[in-house]
């Protein structure tokens, strides 16, 4: 089976979960934070180089406060409860995302999980939180442009190679694999400029019954697609 070196994931479906088995949505909220474990240590064990989760859309914020702040509870309990896992499987946090209008103990505990894993080596776990495809592209948009106007680069040398540098991701792949739990057929605003030539794959399992079984077959489905590129098949 060839892993792909990058998979996303749009976690969605945790409000569909938690409703159907008579639950408030935070419930389901909970239990996705807790599937998010296996799914990090499936991966690392995979030897997947790069994980990229969804875990807070900048369009999440339209919902009700107590939800969103909830979730960010839950966004400090997971690194409470997982940071000293994940520094012994070698695993690297990162963010994408402003996470500048988080509330402070969220924002403190995630800078920390980036802070105390900086050094390591294995697994690069990327954490979406108040993330936007396209505030990531107008972000890096006006730091060329800031450039440009300092007489610091010349706009005639931006290039595809160039914006890249810019996004979160700059120095990492494309996500070969997207991956999107719930149904629905759409990005939500995820990885607007990466995801050009990403595979993706969506299946009707809300992210709270997400397991590793279900991700080995997302892998396996990759394997059987076709990446032409805008070639002809070789
Ligand atoms: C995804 O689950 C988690 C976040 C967006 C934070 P949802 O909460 O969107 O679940 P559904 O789509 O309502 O079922
Ligand atoms: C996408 O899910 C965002 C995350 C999973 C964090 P949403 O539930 O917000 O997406 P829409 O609203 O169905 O497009
Ligand atoms: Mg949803």
């Amino acid at each position: 089976m060839n892993v792909p070196s990058h998979i996303a994931i749009i976690m969605d479906g945790n409000g569909r979960w938690a409703k159907e088995k008579g639950m408030v949505r935070l419930k389901g909220h909970q239990a996705g934070m807790e599937v998010l474990h296996d799914i990090v240590e499936c991966c690392s064990d995979l030897g997947v180089s790069y994980l990229t989760v969804y875990a807070f859309s900048t369009e999440n914020w339209k919902r009700p406060a107590e939800e969103v702040s909830g979730i960010f509870k839950l966004l400090v309990r997971y690194v409470a409860k997982e940071l000293k896992e994940l520094q012994e499987k070698n695993v690297q946090i990162r963010l994408l995302g402003n996470i500048e209008p988080l509330p402070s103990d969220a924002k403190k505990s995630v800078l920390k999980a980036v802070g105390d894993t900086a050094e390591n080596t294995g697994l690069v776990f990327n954490i979406a939180i108040n993330y936007g495809g396209r505030a990531e592209i107008v972000r890096a948009a006006k730091e060329l442009a800031k450039q440009a106007a300092e007489g610091t680069l010349d706009p005639d040398s931006i290039d595809e190679a160039l914006f890249a540098s810019q996004m979160y991701t700059a120095d990492m792949p494309d996500p070969d694999l997207i991956i999107r739990t719930g149904g629905e057929l759409r990005l939500s605003n995820f990885l607007t400029w990466q995801s050009a030539y990403s595979e993706i794959y969506v299946t009707d399992t809300y992210w709270p019954d997400f397991t590793p079984d279900r991700l080995k077959e997302a892998i396996e489905a990759y394997n059987g697609r076709d990446r032409r590129y805008g070639g002809i098949k070789s």
